[in-house]
């Protein structure tokens, strides 16, 4: 049968074709891809919920969305694929920019699109909460709007658990930039509680690490997640008698106080089949002979390190997870395995390094490391003048930089969530 109108352009009843509207088009993208940071109690300055926010911000946001800096995701999608990736697709793209360069049409709240599936992976069970000992306020400037502290929180359990999931809830999610659990087993746990006596007011300060000699992690959040299980059958092993670490980092764009209490969520199981670990792994001379030097002025300074990585866990191990970490003089960065046969399989890149957007990304296939393949982590830091971190408001002068947990330091680190075969 012959429509009424020529065409087949999938207009509606009357023959014209609405466009690329807010309800049938763009709200299940931003919904999907926005929201999770941009909402009212949300870590971004402003709320992307309805029509008139999104229309008010619509120029801006196209900009953001097509140099790909909205929403936030780090990792180079040549290099290998991961659940739940945040980043928009080159049709998504299009489609925004049609919208917003298409009139901003509102469409039809009735017959508004179904959600997008985005994937979200969340934390299925919570047998343990755990909360800050008492709320913080962050100490922050105009000009420096960031601040890391670290909390120490006793391990109550009296018996060996396998932490299977987690999740932090942030207590005030206006701040709340990023969260990380750290753990520190029955003989580090001292050690932590001098640096919090140390210095005054709840918890101290931190910044690439915990300050302390525990590098183990049991979990890390961002913004716009809602936590995770373990990959199935997989736990951490959480000793009697030892503590977490929570490192909050706290990023402060409006005045006025704004204290925090944030909780951390965990499933917890009495064994597994297999105990995981959570290892960051970096060349061991530059943390003690200082030798990643990245002199003060130079654009490009690679660091890098390779080994068999199957010394920590005994022997081939499968790879679920992968992150990077540096300071802010990091620019890009990579993650691979090199195998025997000299063949490259590519873990994590990322390009444009940002400390404020650290996450950790599950593979969607992972891989094996066999004896005789070598880890690969290669770091490059820009140390000129033009890329310095703001001190009182400031850009630093540039200076030799070393290996080291304060902001004035660099790091190079991977840490990967693997498990033995
Ligand atoms: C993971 C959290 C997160 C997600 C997801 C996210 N944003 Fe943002 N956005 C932020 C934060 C935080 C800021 C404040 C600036 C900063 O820290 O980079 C921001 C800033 C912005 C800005 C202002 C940038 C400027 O130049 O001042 C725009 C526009 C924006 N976001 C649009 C978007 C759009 C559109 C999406 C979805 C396609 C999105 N964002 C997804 C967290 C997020």
């Amino acid at each position: 049968m012959l429509g009424a109108c020529g065409g087949d352009d999938g207009g509606d009843d009357d023959g014209t074709d609405p466009g690329v509207t807010y309800y049938q088009d763009v709200k299940p993208l931003v919904d999907a891809k926005c929201v999770g940071c941009h909402s009212a109690d949300g870590i971004a300055p402003f709320p992307l919920t309805t029509y008139e926010e999104l229309v008010e911000m619509a120029g801006v946001a196209l900009v953001n969305v097509e140099n790909k800096t909205m929403p936030p995701w780090p990792p180079n999608p040549d290099c290998n694929d991961y659940f739940a990736d945040r980043s928009m697709s080159d049709e998504q793209i299009a489609l925004f920019k049609a919208w917003v360069e298409g009139g901003r049409l509102m469409g039809d709240a009735a017959t508004a699109a179904p959600p997008l599936d985005t994937e979200q992976v969340r934390l299925t069970r919570v047998d343990k909460t755990l909360a800050m000992p008492v709320s913080y306020t962050p100490q922050t400037t105009t000009d420096n709007p960031d601040d890391y502290r670290c909390f120490v929180i006793p391990w109550t359990e009296t018996t060996n658990k396998f932490v299977t999931g987690f999740r932090a809830v942030p207590g005030n999610t206006r701040v709340v930039h990023h969260v990380i659990a750290f753990y520190a087993n029955p003989g580090q746990v001292a050690e932590y509680q001098a640096l919090d006596d140390a210095e005054a007011g709840p918890g101290y300060t931190c910044f690439g690490g915990t300050g302390g000699s525990s590098r183990a992690w049991l979990g890390a959040w961002a913004p716009g997640s809602l936590g995770s299980d373990m990959p199935a059958g997989t736990g951490l092993l959480v000793e009697p008698g030892s503590a977490i670490i929570l490192q909050l980092h706290y990023n402060v764009l409006e005045p006025g106080p704004t204290p925090d209490l944030t909780t951390i969520e965990m499933k917890l199981d009495d064994t597994v089949a297999k105990n995981a670990i959570i290892q960051p792994w970096a060349n061991p001379n530059w943390i003690d002979t200082q030798l990643m030097h990245i002199p003060a002025g130079q654009a490009d300074v690679m660091h890098s390190f390779e080994f068999d990585a199957t010394f920590a866990t005994g022997g081939p191990f499968t790879v679920w997870s992968a992150a990077l970490h540096m300071h802010t003089l990091g620019k890009s960065a990579k993650a691979s395995i090199v195998r025997a046969d000299g063949s490259s399989e590519c873990l994590l890149q990322i390009d444009d390094w940002n400390f404020h957007w650290q996450g950790s990304y599950a593979l969607r296939q992972q891989p094996v490391f066999n004896r005789g393949d070598k880890l690969r982590v290669e770091c490059h830091f820009d140390n000129s003048p033009a890329n310095q971190p703001l001190v009182g408001g400031q850009p630093r002068v540039p200076q030799d930089v070393y290996w080291g947990e304060g902001t004035g330091d660099e790091m190079c680190l991977g840490a990967f969530y693997v498990t033995p075969l």
